[in-house]
This record gives structure tokens, sequence and C-alpha cells, in this order.
């Protein structure tokens, strides 16, 4: 019987392992330029760290279950609610802002299809204590960064301000779950069904249409004016508008103006108070969204402190579909430069022991274990693209020396054994 891997899983093989590797480092590179210091947190966690906010609905979208100890836990579906765990505990008196940032895995029980699978990784951050423009357009801008030094292009940033979403309903007396429930409706971008939830749930004819208006409302930073003129009544919604307006400003700073303002943004998960935003890559079809976050406060909601923060996170198997798309191919080199074979079988021993020589002064190397054929060992070495391959010969070696390939050019030149690791330290550019 063959065992199938679960369904909404995937195995990753030498290569693809490679260029994901690659697009972690430079991720990396870019959040620690920005201050960023990595954390980690458990794979699954206490059940009731993502339902205390989202309600027990959220439980038919995770993956939770009982341990022998009769505990209720759950895979984690995502990092936030985790980290704000951690910080309670761990970092409330760590003088603020705190910026955290993580790479990890997540599973959700959704139907997989293209670029939705039940286990995926996500890379983001946490910017805790912090809530101010500066910090919003930081992290907004270290994200458009971390796209650019990967090459990827034809990405979207939109950005938008819940505050504004959220006031007009609570203007139409729409409070609680209710208001959660049409955010969630508007965060699936059906209309159709936006507008036969608002005449269930009675709003007025005014607030349904400046609520329609609103989530088309997109374009650069001059609709912020439309949108001022639109709600011009709804004073805590003209707030969230003035956010956003200096939102943008830091962005200019920054130096990133490459938006677009899109009011339409509910985002799915609740916690979001503030600003938002979401990244689109157009060719990925229906999981055109590789990244999303936003300001929230959950630390407050867990029993901390009252402390605004923002974050959020790239779908890091999404980076890398779009990368693909695009043809954007991070180099994947091989990770041995050096191949050490006998040429015979009654040398491996002395085979062994230079390539632990050669390993031991940080020399990726690899040797022949199984006695392969050299013509074998040879094309192998060019398939894998390791540069030099090492020949360990009788005569050779009654002289004190090894012959070293070249693969690229073919040349091959006698090398004393007690210089072997100089010689090809130097050919590497070590
Ligand atoms: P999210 O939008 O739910 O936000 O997830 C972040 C990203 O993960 C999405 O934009 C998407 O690219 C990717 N993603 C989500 N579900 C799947 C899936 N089933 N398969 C593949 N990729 C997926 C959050 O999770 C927030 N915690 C982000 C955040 C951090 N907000 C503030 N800080």
């Amino acid at each position: 019987m063959e065992i199938q891997k679960p369904r909404g899983t995937r195995d990753f093989l030498f290569n693809e392992m490679k260029e994901r590797k690659g697009v972690e480092i430079t991720m990396r590179r870019i959040f620690e330029t920005y201050g960023y210091g990595e954390i980690k947190t458990p794979v699954f966690e206490e059940l009731s760290l993502f339902t205390t906010k989202s309600g027990e609905g959220i439980k038919d979208q995770i993956y939770h279950f009982q341990d022998k100890g009769g505990r209720d836990l759950a895979l984690r579906p995502e990092l936030t609610a985790p980290v704000a765990r951690m910080y309670i505990k761990e970092l409330q008196k760590t003088t603020k802002p705190v910026k955290m940032y993580y790479f990890g895995s997540c599973f959700r029980y959704e139907r997989p299809q293209a670029g939705r699978w039940r286990q995926f990784w996500q890379f983001g951050c946490e910017l805790i204590g912090g809530k101010s423009p500066g910090s919003e357009a930081e992290v907004i801008s270290m994200a458009a960064h971390c796209l650019e030094e990967l090459g990827l292009e034809d990405f979207e940033i939109h950005i938008g301000n819940l505050g504004i979403l959220r006031n007009i309903l609570k203007d139409a007396n729409i409070q609680g779950n209710l208001q959660d429930q049409v955010m969630g409706v508007i965060d699936k971008g059906d209309v159709k069904e936006l507008i036969s939830l608002l005449e269930n749930i009675d709003v007025d004819d005014n607030s349904r249409e400046l609520l329609l208006k609103l989530i088309e409302m997109k374009g650069n930073s001059s609709i912020v004016k439309d949108v001022e003129a639109l709600i011009n009544c709804s004073e805590h919604a003209c707030n969230a508008l003035f956010e956003l307006e200096e939102l943008l400003e830091s962005l200019e700073a920054f130096g990133f103006s490459n938006y677009v303002v899109n009011l339409g943004i509910a985002r799915g998960l609740d916690y979001y108070t503030g600003t938002v935003f979401e990244i689109y890559v157009h060719g990925l079809g229906a999981q055109k969204q590789i990244s999303g976050g936003g300001t929230y406060n959950l630390i407050e909601i867990f029993g901390g402190e009252n402390v605004e923060s923002t974050g959020f996170a790239f779908g890091f198997d999404r980076v890398m579909d779009a990368l693909k798309k695009q043809e954007k191919f991070i180099e994947a080199k091989s990770s041995v430069d050096v191949f050490v074979t006998p040429i015979k079988s009654d040398l491996k021993l002395k085979a062994f022991d230079i390539a632990q020589k050669l390993r031991k002064n940080g020399i990726s190397t690899d040797v022949d274990l199984v006695g392969k054929k050299l013509k074998k060992i040879l094309s192998y070495a060019d398939t894998l693209g390791i540069n030099y391959v090492v020949l360990v010969g009788a005569m050779d070696i009654e002289e004190g020396n090894v012959t070293v390939k070249d693969m690229l050019t073919g040349e091959q030149e006698k090398v004393k054994i007690e210089n072997i690791v100089d010689f090809l330290e130097h050919k590497l550019g070590n």
C-alpha cells in the first residue's frame, strides 16, 4: 500500500528548497536591515488563542484537536496571535517598539487549490507598541523593499483604513458580530452578497449607498479628497481618513509612492483596527494576494496592556509562485564545490581522509562512498555543477600528490596533498 501525503501539503525537493532558501535569505537580510529580530513560537497553541477574538466559528477553518491530557489545542493558522501571546508573557517590560520577525508554517483547513494550501509558510513581522503613521509606513516600505530586492515586478500594494468602514457601519447601528459579518462579506469582494446582507439587516438607504460607494473607491492619493466629500458628516470616519492621509505623507518620506488607496480592503482576520494593506500580483489568479497586514489591538484582548501594533505577513509560497511565474529564477547553485574520488577502490580510505581535511577547512565536499566508475562520477559532478574533482591515484599518492580536475575548463593539475586546502581555497575564492 502506497501511503499518500495529506491533502493540501507538499514535499519540496532539492532545487525547490534551494530556491526557497534563496528567497528566505533575502527576506531575512531586508527585515534585519530595518532592525527586526527573529523569534519563534510553537506550531501548536491553545485553541482559545484563536477563538477568543474570532469566535467559535473559526474552528471550521483550523486544525484543532484534544491531546491525551484532554487539552484543546490547534495548529496555528497564522502567527500574529501567537506573537501577541508571547509578547504579554515575555516582552511587556521591554522598551517599545519591539520589532520581531518570523518564518514558519501555518495550517488552515481550506479547500486546496493553486496557491492555497493546508500547510503553507508565512514570513512576517510584528511591530508592537509603536502605532504611528511612521511605523505603518516603515512596515509597508519594508514589504515593497523585499519584493524589489527579489526582482518581483508588477506587484500592487493596496492600502485602506478599516476605521472608515467600521465607523460608517457603527453610525448605521451595525455593531459587534453583525459588523464583523458585513466586513467578512466585503473582504470576499462579493457585492451581490453584500447588498442582500445589508437589505436583510435593514440598513438605511443612505448608509447603504455610502458603503457601496466607499468600497469601490480606488486610486492614488488624490481620492482621499473625494472620500472626504463622501463621508463629510461622520466625525469618527473622518478621523480614520486623516490617519490614512498622515500615513500617505509618511510613505512619501520613506520614498514609496507606488500604492493604490483602496477603501474596499476589509481583511479576513477580525483583529485589525485601522490601517490595513494587501499586496497583489495579478498573474496568480484567484490567489493573487501575496501579503496582508495592518494595525491591530490584540494584546489588550489577551489581557495585556493597551498597546497598538502593526505588522504583515508574506504568503511565502505565493511569493515563490509569483517569482516563478515571472521567471525570476533564484540561482539554484550546487552546494558542493569539490568531489573527491579514488581512481581504484583500494584508495578509498585515502579519499575519505582528503575529503574530511577539505570539509574541516570549510570547503563543501562530496566523496565517492560506494565505488562508482570514474566516468559516472565525472558526469555526476558535471550535472550538479561541482567545480573541482580531486582524483586520488596510486602513482600520485606515491609522490605525495593528487590530481585536481577543473570541471569548467577540463584542465588537470597535480597538487601536493599538504597544499590541497590552500590550492582549492584559492581557486574557489574563499
Ligand atoms: P493573512 O492575510 O490571513 O494575514 O495571511 C497572510 C498571507 O498568507 C496571505 O496574504 C496569503 O498570501 C498567505 N496565505 C493565507 N492563506 C493561505 C493558504 N491557505 N495557502 C497559501 N498561502 C496562504 C495573516 O495571517 C496576518 N497574521 C498577517 C499580519 C501580521 N497582520 C498583522 N501582522
